[in-house]
């Protein structure tokens, strides 16, 4: 079974052209660096609407069967960026230490990255995961979480996905 991994950039100026989307591109890349199970992504680019962010998530959760749903951009204290609100509206659970282990490992590399309300939870057997909008910060966070990704997928009964030995992904050992 080929797993699907759902990858969102929420951005009013990318979806204007009037600048080009390059936080999907960091993320597609990312995920085929490290992700060895063979997977395809679905991808949707979007404006900071929640309506519009909430429906996307359970479309790639619930309709095109994401396990892992990646969102990029609106997570910071600006009046537009309302991702982690309307990522939140659609969880079933959130799972904090997401988002406190992102933002003290972010928070080594750059002083704002306290302004970023990035979190990440569960929709039935989907993984939600805010990131930032910057490339380099989408590959800083996912560095830091993705050890505990595989396993997180695992306890929510979605596919087994592994990954490159260099991630440190841990998995209980079989009994
Ligand atoms: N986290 C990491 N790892 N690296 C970064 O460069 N940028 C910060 C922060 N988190 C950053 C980061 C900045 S400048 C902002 S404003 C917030 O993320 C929110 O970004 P967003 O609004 O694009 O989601």
């Amino acid at each position: 079974m080929t797993v699907r991994c759902g990858l969102i950039a929420v951005s009013d100026r990318a979806t204007a052209g009037v600048y080009e989307d390059r936080g999907t591109p960091a993320m597609r890349e990312y995920l085929s660096r490290v992700i060895t199970t063979p997977f395809e992504v679905v991808e949707r680019l979007i404006p900071d609407e929640a309506n519009q962010i909430s429906a996307a998530i359970i479309e790639l959760a619930d309709v095109e069967g994401c396990c892992l749903i990646l969102t990029t951009g609106g997570t910071g204290p600006a009046p537009r960026d309302v991702t982690p609100e309307a990522t939140e509206a659609v969880l079933d659970r959130v799972i904090p230490g997401f988002g406190e282990l992102m933002r003290r490992i972010s928070h080594a590399i750059i002083p704002t990255a306290i302004l970023s309300r990035q979190l990440a939870g569960t929709r039935g057997s989907s993984l939600v995961i805010n990131l930032p909008g910057s490339p380099k910060a989408i590959a800083e966070c996912l560095d830091a979480v993705m050890p505990a990704v595989p396993d997180c997928i695992d306890l929510i009964n979605g596919p087994r996905i592994d990954v490159i030995a260099s991630v440190g992904a841990w998995r209980p050992p079989q009994s």
